[in-house]
């Protein structure tokens, strides 16, 4: 049975301070949640921090970008050996803000997606469509797309390799979240299309977040769903109490699961 996994994306936000007092509300909260697995992605300045403050504790930390070259004149870039030294176990790859704001293609975000495993780092593949491809009825194909372009890049068992998180752009920020009938729709496409691509074994074993809009208040629902396997969480992620609740929520859903 697949591991439920909440990580928070706390995208550029955050302090030394806030931090701190995020971390040391969260650390205690989740001790005793062992059915499910947390993960923080903070900004690169801060990693060393959280990485210092999270030693010990069952949250890991992740990154929410990476360079795609390995070392060399990359100004500003990060590596992911450099992300691999401070401990990160995850980091985030073509988030939708990645994509828009930053013009980042499906080519591209393929490459980072096959730096990141060269390195063992667990890579979270963001996908999602827009508001406008959801109304003209091309989800599927959007979100095909961007697969097959790591699929393409890294081969046809690398997906497995990673986590998928599946992203309306949408419900990103917006207070709109997917229903999760409708974030079950397409988490099980995505996993019919690895199964096409690789095998039942490797699709039934691929972990797919939701993300877009996850409060305390939906997570339990989302996650009942039986392709969601947890969320990558926003703007939840930054308020101790709601992303405490949202990681119940998961190891309440795995426990729903079991009994
Ligand atoms: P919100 O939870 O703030 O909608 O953001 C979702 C997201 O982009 C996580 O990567």
């Amino acid at each position: 049975m697949r591991t439920k996994l909440v990580a928070g994306n706390w995208k550029m936000n955050g302090g030394l301070a806030s931090n701190q007092a995020l971390l040391a509300a969260m650390i205690p909260a989740l001790a005793g949640l062992t059915a499910a697995k947390f993960a923080v992605c903070a900004p690169y300045p801060y990693l060393a921090q959280v990485r210092q403050v999270l030693r010990g504790s069952n949250i890991a930390c992740g990154a929410q970008d990476l360079c795609q070259f390995e070392s060399g004149a990359y100004t500003g870039g990060v590596s992911a050996a450099m992300l691999l030294e401070f401990d990160c176990r995850y980091v985030i790859v073509g988030h939708s803000e990645r994509r828009s704001v930053f013009g980042e293609s499906d080519e591209l975000v393929a490459l980072k997606f096959a730096a990141a495993v060269k390195h063992r780092l667990t890579p979270i593949l963001c996908v999602g469509e827009t508001l406008a491809e959801r109304e003209s009825g091309v989800t599927e194909t959007v979100v095909a797309r961007q697969l097959d372009a790591v699929i393409g890049c890294c081969g046809s068992t690398a997906l497995a390799q990673g986590v998928i998180a599946y992203e309306p752009v949408w419900a990103i920020g917006t207070g709109k979240t997917a229903t999760p009938q409708e974030a079950q729709a397409v988490h099980a496409t995505i996993r019919a299309r690895i199964r096409a691509a690789a095998d039942r074994r490797l699709a039934d074993g691929q972990t797919i977040l939701y993300g877009g809009s996850v409060k305390a208040a939906n997570a339990g629902q989302l996650f009942a769903m039986p392709d969601v396997d947890g969320g990558l969480i926003g703007g939840a992620s930054l308020v101790a109490d709601e992303f405490i609740a949202i990681c119940r929520a998961a190891q309440v859903a795995r426990e729903t699961v079991k009994a």
